[in-house]
């Protein structure tokens, strides 16, 4: 059964659907690297948006990266993003969505006992009819914030 979007959500809808394309990434520790990736955004008539994302390496098709969340409207123009990872990282962000740019910020980033140092990240998503467009900066592993990953993914429905 399919039900509408809530009206909060409205700001979210031309994020709503399955996504695919392809990334890259880098920091200073680390060898530089291509990724494919998959994400959808999906509802349930509740005032959030649920999304979940999974990376590939490029090339060879090695299970990378993966990532489930939400996106939760504040106010007008507000949203707030939580993010959680297997490798034991949650991120929570608040920011600011509209006129197709959505920006986010962690306002905190917890970790497991076990999982790598970060200790903030930035996210900016770039809608552009059926391209969505990221850029993700973190400052992790005793580095200063700077660039991680970018992508461009296609509208795949
Ligand atoms: C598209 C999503 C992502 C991909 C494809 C990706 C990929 C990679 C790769 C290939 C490495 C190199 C080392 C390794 O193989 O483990 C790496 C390192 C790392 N990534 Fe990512 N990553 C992604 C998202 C994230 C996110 C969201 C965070 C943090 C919130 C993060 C934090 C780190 C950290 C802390 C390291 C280790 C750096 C070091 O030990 O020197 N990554 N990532």
């Amino acid at each position: 059964m399919s039900v509408d979007l809530a009206p909060e959500c409205e700001r979210f809808s031309g994020l709503i659907g399955r996504w695919s394309g392809r990334g890259s990434g880098d920091f200073p520790t680390i060898e530089p690297f291509e990724y494919l990736e998959e994400v959808t955004f999906s509802h349930m008539g509740r005032p959030f948006v649920v999304y979940a994302q999974k990376t590939r390496r490029a090339g060879t098709g090695e299970p990378l990266h993966t990532e489930v969340g939400y996106l939760r409207p504040v106010g007008e123009h507000g949203v707030e993003m939580l993010i959680t990872q297997p490798t034991g990282i949650s991120e929570i962000h608040t920011g600011t969505i509209g006129d197709g740019v959505m920006d986010l910020r962690s306002v905190g980033v917890c970790a497991t006992p076990t999982a790598k140092q970060v200790d903030e990240v930035t996210r900016r998503f770039v809608l552009e009819g059926d391209s969505l467009g990221y850029e993700m900066h973190m400052a992790a592993v005793g580095q200063p914030l700077q660039f991680h990953l970018r992508a461009q993914l296609k509208r795949m429905d």
